[in-house]
């Protein structure tokens, strides 16, 4: 068991800078997700703790080890690819016992250690057959077995779940989860969709064009995300986002847009902001009450216990009227319906022109 530290790590193709100056901390026994979109530079951050990929400049720790110059042999880490790499022509057994074998462990005593992986992960009866005959969560958990087995100090696992259909991915989550929290290793887990990052994570780093941008919890990250970047990439459904400005008149100053208007900070500087309100923020009733704005119904997505309701509110003085996604528990509403929406303005985020997160903002809220 042991951390990861990168330290001021750069990676650069001939001219293309594919990491750039990325300092990240990895726990003893945590659970990091990378998060980015692609070509962020996720893979290539991962490459480079194995030892796959030599950065540019910059420094890799193992635990408290400077592992610079370590060979990926010698780094004592596993990696588990998105397409597993097993091999076709070898028995589950063989594939899960390889590493073993070309470090020359005694055959008794991998045969013992590939069977207790495979009792582990619940894949015992799978033994004898080849890769071509399972399905994609045994061919994941296979991949997954051939890394525990060596018994690594760390995990790094890139997008393992990316070939698995919906509900088998969710499944592979849940058990990759309690195989985590089982071993007690440090995992750094790479993936493009958040909602794995959300699930899965402790932290989350999270990764654009080469910078890391934020790293946290993943309530952390969707509360308090550094930039507009971060705030619309984690949440689902998407960060409702409104380009406004802050207004004062008389002695209320106020974020605005159209019909649109938030209390904020009084004092606050007159000027371009950035609403960001989650779906789940919004409020949609029946009936009329302080601060909620006529609407109407003009869509539904329903999704079970919740609801997407797509929410017309009709603009000011002939201005543009103005459409918000809302998430709310199912009321069955109907297209058409008349309702009241309501911005919950304490837990609103406000960006300023530049994308990065301004929470000087916040009004206090009522009662303090
Ligand atoms: N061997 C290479 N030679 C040249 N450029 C590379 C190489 N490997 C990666 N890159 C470039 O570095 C950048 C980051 O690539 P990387 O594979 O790390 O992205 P990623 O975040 O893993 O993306 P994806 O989600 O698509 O897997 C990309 O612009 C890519 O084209
Ligand atoms: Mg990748």
């Amino acid at each position: 068991m042991t951390g990861i530290r990168l330290e001021h790590v750069t990676k650069r193709f001939k001219s293309d800078v594919a990491v750039d100056d990325v300092s990240l901390e990895v726990k003893d026994g945590e659970f990091m997700v990378i998060l980015g979109p692609s070509g962020c530079g996720k893979t290539t951050s991962l490459r480079m703790i194995a030892g796959l990929e030599v950065q540019t400049s910059g420094h890799v720790y193992i635990g408290d080890m400077l592992v610079d110059d370590y060979e990926p042999r010698e780094r004592n880490i596993a990696m588990v690819f998105q397409s597993y790499a097993l091999y076709p022509h070898m028995r589950v057994a063989e594939n899960i016992g390889f590493g073993l074998k070309v470090r020359h462990t005694p055959k008794a005593e991998i045969r013992e250690r590939v069977w207790n992986v495979a009792v582990q992960l619940g894949i015992e009866t799978t033994l004898n057959k080849r890769p071509s005959e399972l399905s994609g969560g045994q061919r994941q958990r296979v991949a997954l077995a051939r890394a525990i087995v060596r018994k690594p100090e760390a995990f790094l696992l890139d997008e393992p779940l990316s070939n698995l259909d919906a509900k088998v991915r969710t499944n592979a989550r849940i058990e990759l989860k309690r195989i985590h929290r089982q071993l007690g290793e440090t995992f750094v887990f790479v993936t493009h969709d958040q909602v794995e990052a959300m699930t899965l994570a402790d932290r989350i780093a999270v990764m654009d064009r080469g910078h890391l941008l934020q790293c946290g919890t993943p309530h952390d990250v969707l509360t308090h995300p550094v930039n507009r970047f971060v705030g619309t990439f984690v949440g689902s459904p998407e960060l409702v986002v409104l380009d406004g400005a802050i207004e004062t008149r008389g002695s209320e100053t106020a974020y605005v847009h159209g019909p649109i208007r938030v209390p904020v900070r009084a004092g606050a500087p007159a000027g371009p902001m950035t609403l960001g309100v989650r779906p789940w923020d919004i409020s949609v009733e029946r009936s009329p009450g302080e601060g909620r704005l006529a609407a109407t119904v003009a869509g539904l997505e329903r999704t079970g216990s919740h609801d997407q309701v797509f929410v017309e509110i009709p603009g000011v003085a002939g201005g543009a009227p103005v459409t918000l996604r809302a998430l709310v528990r199912s009321y069955d509403f109907n297209i058409g319906d008349p309702v009241w929406v309501g911005i919950d303005g304490t837990r609103a985020l406000f960006f300023d022109p530049e994308g990065a997160l301004n929470d000087s903002l916040a009004a206090p809220s009522a009662g303090h």
